[in-house]
């Protein structure tokens, strides 16, 4: 909450009216009171009824995800404060860029962007031994403000955390979706992948980390399948296809604790 005078809730009333005016139908919007920067996320609108039906009804995720965000703060879980809420929005406060962000920075530096994910695989692995995981786990879902890691984005119900099923998965997924932002990009992410697992290994998941390598194992044959269609496709296009052998091996042959 805003931890000053009269003044400043006011101004923060007047720049959250405003930016409900200027942002209406937009998924998310940010505005700074004071100094601080906050987000205002607002129900999803659905275009297409294939989204619609696939995606399920935007007011119960978007209150799923309030029940969640309320529910891992109380846990102690890092994530963003609901400050103000309305029928069909929320404010959040700011967390700092996503990784996903801090990556596609034109002026993204190596020597900053490893601190950021040897902490995001130490949240992970703390997430995860408090018996819970976030539902999805992407680089996109970990905000670093440069000193701590802090986890958005929680509309999927997240389930609880089984090393060889939900545990596994949000492994996967991360390290799918690092080998694809650094194909789509065209930066080579290794070392913030060494240091995202490296430091989620240390948080005791071993059990994660064999599920993951034998889950890659049973899937040779994809990797197979896949790896022609990236090397057929240019640079930086298809980077789905692109990242799927190269996941599998390293999942497979360098996932050590
Ligand atoms: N609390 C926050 N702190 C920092 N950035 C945020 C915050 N909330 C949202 N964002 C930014 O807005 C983007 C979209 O928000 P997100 O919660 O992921 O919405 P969606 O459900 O549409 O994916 C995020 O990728 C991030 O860049
Ligand atoms: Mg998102």
């Amino acid at each position: 909450m805003i931890a000053s005078p009269i003044s400043a809730h006011s101004e923060f009333d007047r720049e959250l009216t405003e930016t409900r005016a200027r942002s209406a139908g937009m998924r998310v919007a940010s505005f700074i009171v004071a100094g601080q920067r906050f987000w205002l996320k607002q129900v999803e609108h659905h275009e297409s009824w294939r989204k619609r039906h696939t995606k399920g009804d935007s007011h119960q995720a978007f209150g799923r995800e309030q029940d969640a965000l309320r529910k891992m703060a109380v846990l102690g879980v890092p994530v963003p404060e609901i400050v103000a809420h309305g029928p069909d929005w929320i404010v959040l406060t700011d967390c700092g860029p996503t990784l996903e962000d801090m990556i596609r920075n034109e002026d993204y530096d190596h020597a900053e962007g490893l601190p950021a994910f040897e902490a995001a695989g130490q949240a992970l692995a703390a997430l995860h031994s408090a018996g819970l995981t976030h539902g999805r786990g992407k680089m996109k879902d970990f905000c670093w403000d440069g000193t701590q890691i802090r986890f958005i984005d929680l509309e999927t119900d997240p389930a609880p955390f089984c090393p060889g099923t939900t545990g596994r998965d949000e492994l996967v997924n991360f390290v799918y979706h690092c080998h694809f932002v650094a194909f789509q990009t065209g930066r080579d992410l290794s070392a913030e992948l060494r240091a995202f697992v490296r430091a989620y290994g240390q948080g005791g998941h071993a059990e994660v980390f064999s599920a993951a390598r034998a889950w890659a194992r049973r899937r040779w044959w994809l990797g197979w399948l896949m790896a022609p269609v990236g090397w057929l496709t240019p640079d930086r296009r298809s980077p789905d296809f692109k990242a799927a052998s190269p996941t599998l091996v390293w999942l497979a042959y360098y996932l050590n604790a």
